[in-house]
């Protein structure tokens, strides 16, 4: 990039957290990624909750853990990462000398807002004796405050790597960690953080979707509050979630996640039915607001000059990989 474009390419990135450039609206983007992709030797990470075009444009589409662990392996020198801030954080930590880039800089995470730093540092100091299990949906400055990460698939066995009689703080995600406690008979400490768009159905409207669709069964993201878990036919992670529509013989399904995994989920098994469970209001609030920052376009322009990217402090990301690499390593012997 010339100069003058490099200054106003990084006021746009401050301002917006994207590059801000008028595409020509005959430019075939699906074309243009996947040049960039053989040009730049790119691989293309993309979460479930993406849109549509992105996740079909994608060298790979997964879940927070599998997502990570194409991230520790992968042979490419950019990581084009379509999902939120602490996702292409995370490939970051594990690829330092890898260009990591981000359709946009301000796609965050509520739940990972939830929990600052400072704070929990606090926190930790008046609990000692505990150790420290963080959900992966926290920035690395927590992740460096932690014994070990967790993702939605693999929370449980990692609490039980634990002696039963270890006390532990499980952060930020309050309605994973109340799940797990149930799972797992413990009683962890819980941080008192939650995701916007997974507190946001409607236990009431849920039960009536079921009177309506008496064969339907609810699947559900552990992220959901209690009462929603607690009538749910499947718990799981969003891999889960779409493993378990494709070997389960039911043919309706209320989903209590982010609609972006509805995609795969009505590619898999064109011949059945999803229904998104409802908000409790009538807005839109089980899109992502964060994830569904990412578009085709951004995602585009930040191929093409490689910015917005991920870079962070030296010493906080090897503070943070330790507990990411145990992460791996528990899942790796587990099987996942
Ligand atoms: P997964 O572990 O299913 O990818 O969950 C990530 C997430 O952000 C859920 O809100
Ligand atoms: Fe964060 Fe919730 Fe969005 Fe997942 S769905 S990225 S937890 S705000």
């Amino acid at each position: 990039m010339e100069t003058e474009m490099l200054i106003a390419a990084k006021k746009d990135i401050e301002e917006n957290g994207f590059l801000d450039v008028e595409l020509d609206p005959t430019l075939d983007l699906f074309t243009e990624i996947e040049r960039l992709k053989k040009e730049k030797n790119a691989i293309l990470l993309a979460h479930y909750y993406q849109e549509p075009d992105i996740q079909d444009v994608a060298d790979y589409i997964g879940d927070s853990l599998g997502l990570a662990q194409q991230a520790e392996k992968t042979n490419a020198d950019m990581i084009v990462f379509a999902g939120v801030h602490f996702m292409a954080e995370t490939a970051k930590i594990l690829n330092p000398t890898k260009k990591v880039v981000i359709p946009d800089l301000k796609a965050g995470c509520s739940l990972s807002d939830s929990c600052p730093p400072p704070l929990f540092k606090k926190f930790k100091e008046q609990h000692p004796d505990h150790v420290v299990v963080s959900y992966i949906n926290c920035s690395a400055g927590i992740k460096a405050l932690s014994d070990v990460i967790c993702t939605s698939s693999n929370a449980k066995i990692i609490v039980e790597s634990f002696q039963k009689d270890q006390p532990i703080i499980f952060a930020p995600d309050k309605n994973l960690g109340a799940y797990i406690n149930k799972a797992t008979g413990r009683n962890m400490l819980l941080w008192n953080g939650a995701c916007m768009v997974h507190e946001i159905f409607s236990l009431e409207k849920i039960t009536r979707l079921k009177v309506r669709h008496p064969n339907a069964k609810l699947i559900a993201h552990p992220e959901c509050e209690e009462p929603v878990l607690r009538v749910a036919d499947y718990i799981g992670s969003t891999t889960g979630l779409l493993k378990f529509t494709r070997s389960d013989s039911t043919q309706e399904y209320i989903v209590a996640t982010e609609t972006g995994i509805l995609h795969q989920m009505m590619k898999a098994n064109p011949d059945k039915t999803f229904i998104p469970a409802p908000p409790n209001n009538s807005c839109a609030c089980n899109d992502c607001p964060h994830m569904k920052r990412n578009t085709l376009e951004k995602l585009y322009l930040c191929m093409e000059y490689e910015t917005p990217e991920i870079t962070m402090d030296d010493k906080v990301r090897l503070a943070a990989k330790k507990p990411i690499d145990r992460m791996l390593e528990i899942s790796a012997k587990a099987g996942l």
